[in-house]
């Protein structure tokens, strides 16, 4: 069983010290920075690319839990690689040749995630499971903070994770939107190893991110 980490998103951050938030989380036990990077076009919001990744690098030691939530990708890997991002996840929607972008991450030397939206299936990434480090499996659509966690999509957690077992695969389960203290537990006893919270890390218990950081562990 791996141990449940956590991966708060700097999307519910204050923009205008993103830095010092990143070290704050670090602080209250994070165990990686979840980076929402969205173009306006793939999701229907914008927040930041390469350069504001490549000055937050030397915030923290953490991994930058890359989430790419922008299309066409495959051209703008090796930017994000090169700013400092140690997972780079993208969504298979956004790129012509999922496996060719994926083999593009691993050749960076990055760990390789892929993202389902909510109405995306298993079924789109049954042939990669192997090749990759982790499946981002979205509770809400992309594109904002603060919205509600979508239960339809524990089934999928539960799916991805016999998969998981039967093939015997080494790969980390990540669920972001809206995840919060009434939800982490189902989410986790689904299979989920890897919890994103933006909201409820930096609002909940007057934005006590040490509190909250270690009750989202609790199961
Ligand atoms: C949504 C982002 C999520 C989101 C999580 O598109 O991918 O990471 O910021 O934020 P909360 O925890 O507020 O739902
Ligand atoms: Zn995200």
């Amino acid at each position: 069983m791996k141990k449940i980490q956590i991966s708060p998103s700097i999307l519910s951050a204050d923009f205008s010290q993103l830095g010092n938030e990143i070290k704050r989380l670090e602080e209250g036990g994070a165990d990686m920075i979840h980076v929402d990077v969205m173009d306006g076009h793939f999701v229907p919001n914008l927040t930041i690319g390469p350069p504001v990744i490549k000055n937050l690098r030397n915030s923290t030691k953490l991994p930058f839990d890359v989430h790419l939530m922008i299309s066409p990708v495959h051209k703008y890997i090796e930017d994000y690689s090169k700013a400092g991002a140690d997972i780079i996840t993208i969504h298979p929607e956004a790129t012509d040749n999922l496996i060719d972008s994926i083999n593009l991450i691993k050749k960076l030397n990055k760990k390789v995630g892929v993202s389902l939206n909510p109405n995306t299936k298993l079924d789109i990434i049954d042939k990669v499971l192997d090749k990759i480090d982790l499946v981002l499996i979205m509770s809400v659509f992309p594109g904002f903070g603060g919205q509600k966690f979508m239960p339809e999509v524990i089934e999928k957690i539960k799916s991805l994770k016999k998969l998981k077992e039967e093939r015997k695969l080494n790969l980390d389960i990540e669920v972001d939107g809206g995840i919060n203290f009434e939800n982490n537990k189902i989410v986790i006893q689904a299979g989920a190893n890897i919890l994103v919270s933006g909201t409820t890390i930096f609002k909940e218990n007057n934005g006590n991110i040490k509190k909250n950081i270690d009750f989202l562990k609790l199961v």
